[in-house]
C-alpha cells in the first residue's frame, strides 16, 4: 500500500472541521489501513484524516510500548463523553515536525466511537493514549496542539516555525 502525505502547518485543510462518517465501506477501510502504515512509518502514536488531505472523522492510534504487542485502534466519528483530572504533558504533531509544547488536557477520558464497521464501542484510558485520543479528536475539529497554547506561546511558536520553515527553504534552492 502507498504512504500517504502528511501535511504539515500552515495547511489551511487542518484548519477544517471535518464531517461525520456516514458510509462504512471498502474505500474506508482502506484509508484506515494507509493511515496506520503512514502513522508506523513516519513513526509516530497517531494520526488523523485532516492530516493526510481527507476531510473525515476517522483516527488511528496506537500508543503501545515499544516492549509491548501494537495496540491497533481505528476510531470512526469518535467524541471524548467524559473526562477528568488535569495534565500538562509534551506534545508533538506530524503535522508540526520539529517542535513540541505542554498542552493542558483532561488526565482521563472516555472515547466513543465507532470502528470500521460502524461497530459502536467505547475506550476509557489516561495516560499516554487519553492524551492521543484528545489530540487526535482535536485535528477532526480543525485544531493543532498550538491552538491550545496560551496567546503569547503560540505566538513563539509561529515565529519559531515560519523562521525554519523560510530556512528550509532557502536550503532546498542553494
Ligand atoms: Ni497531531
Amino acid at each position: 500500500m502507498p504512504l500517504l502525505k502528511i501535511l504539515h502547518y500552515p495547511a489551511p485543510l487542518l484548519k477544517e472541521k471535518s464531517p461525520l462518517v456516514t458510509e462504512f465501506n471498502d474505500e474506508l477501510r482502506q484509508l484506515a489501513e494507509d493511515m496506520a502504515e503512514t502513522m508506523y512509518d513516519a513513526p509516530g502514536v497517531g494520526l488523523a484524516a485532516p492530516q493526510v488531505g481527507v476531510l473525515q472523522r476517522l483516527i488511528v492510534l496506537d500508543c503501545s510500548a515499544s516492549d509491548e504487542p501494537n495496540e491497533l485502534i481505528f476510531a470512526v466519528n469518535p467524541e471524548i463523553i467524559s473526562g477528568e483530572g488535569d495534565s500538562l504533558e509534551e506534545e508533538g504533531c506530524l503535522s508540526v515536525p520539529g517542535f513540541w509544547a505542554n498542552v493542558k488536557r483532561f488526565t482521563q477520558v472516555t472515547m466513543r466511537y465507532q470502528d470500521v464497521e460502524g461497530i459502536f464501542h467505547e475506550r476509557t484510558a489516561d495516560g499516554l493514549l487519553g492524551i492521543c485520543m484528545q489530540h487526535e479528536i482535536d485535528h477532526l475539529q480543525g485544531l493543532l496542539f498550538v491552538d491550545r497554547l496560551s496567546p503569547l506561546k503560540r505566538s513563539l511558536f509561529k515565529k519559531k516555525y515560519l523562521k525554519m520553515l523560510k530556512e528550509q527553504e532557502q536550503e532546498n534552492e542553494a
